[in-house]
């Protein structure tokens, strides 16, 4: 049984997917790197909490009851008793290896799951490097995670059955989500579909074809999206949807995932997208 997880990492997918463990009843540690940083993710899961509030998705009670089954922690060593860490940090290679080490090393149940929620960093490098291979796989939430129904899981060559099956039900059945395998490769199912289309509308407004308003416009009413390239990618942090299509680029040396100089310039300007303030459009 799947009952205490861990999630390091509290920035936009770390608290989504914490706060979707707390509403389906489980007990969640999430481990950040300052206590600043702890303080940020427990006012976006307020935050989330109330906006589902207000839409009539859950009551008073279910708010607090849900808040008190998440702890705030700075510690990684408060992971050690968990059935399942999901790691949501940064989505770069060296830092998510060292706390693959880490981690792997100080979970003391047998079988606990170390799973990683990467769209595009090879599982099995994860895997070699945590002293519990079997144990790791990749677990791929959607942002906003509390809205998004689809989980992408990732078993890597080495991952056992066992783990998979877990994490199968887990997915399915505790968390009322609906999974789909991918195999490990960068970008998996949707990212493979959707880095490249993103990048497309971004080269489309540095090329001057159109405005940001009318690009999202076009998808929007055109293709019954429910928002258009550009706001998604604001949505998304235009920081994450780079490193993505970097890592992606590498895998496969196709140029539509590589990043246009646009996107370069926001993300070295600061303009990470809503998170930040200001991405394509102000916030
Ligand atoms: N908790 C629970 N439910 C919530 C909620 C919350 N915090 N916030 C909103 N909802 C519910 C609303 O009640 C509503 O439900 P209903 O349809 O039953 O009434 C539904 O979600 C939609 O909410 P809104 O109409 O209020 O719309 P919002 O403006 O809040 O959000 C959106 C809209 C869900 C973001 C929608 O625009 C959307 O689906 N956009 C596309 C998102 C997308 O494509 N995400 C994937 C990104 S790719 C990714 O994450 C992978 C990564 O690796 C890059």
């Amino acid at each position: 049984m799947i009952e205490k997880v861990g999630v390091i990492g509290g920035g936009l997918m770390g608290s989504g997917i914490a706060e979707v463990c707390a509403r389906a009843g489980l007990d969640a540690v999430v481990v950040e790197v300052s206590d600043e940083a702890a303080k940020a993710a427990e006012q976006k899961i307020r935050g989330s909490l109330e906006k589902a509030q207000s839409r009539g998705k859950i009551t008073e009670q279910d708010l607090a009851e849900t808040l008190e089954r998440i702890t705030f922690a700075t510690d990684l060593g408060q992971l050690k008793d968990r059935d399942l860490v999901v790691e949501a940090a940064s989505e770069r290679e060296d830092i998510k290896l060292e706390l693959f080490r880490t981690v792997g090393a100080l979970l003391e149940k047998d079988d606990a799951i170390l799973t990683s929620n990467t769209s595009s960093i090879p599982i099995v490098k994860l895997g070699a490097v945590s002293g519990r291979a079997g144990h790791v796989m990749g677990v791929h939430f959607f942002n906003p995670a509390p809205v998004m129904q689809l989980v992408e899981l990732i078993p890597s060559l080495t991952t056992s059955p066992e783990t998979m099956q877990r994490m199968q039900t887990f997915v399915g059945e505790t968390l009322g989500k609906q999974p789909i395998e991918a195999t490990d490769r960068a970008g998996f199912v949707v990212n493979s579909l959707l880095v490249p289309y993103l990048m497309s509308a971004i080269r489309m407004y540095e090329a001057g074809y159109a405005s940001a308003a009318d690009i999202d416009k076009g998808m929007v009413l055109g293709c019954g999206h429910p928002m258009g390239p550009l706001a998604l990618s604001d949505l998304i942090g235009l920081d994450t949807i780079r490193a993505i299509g970097i890592s992606m680029y590498e895998e496969f040396k196709e140029p539509l995932y590589s990043p246009p100089p646009l996107l370069d310039r926001m993300v070295d300007a600061g303009l990470m997208g809503k998170k930040s303030g200001h991405g394509f459009y102000a916030y």
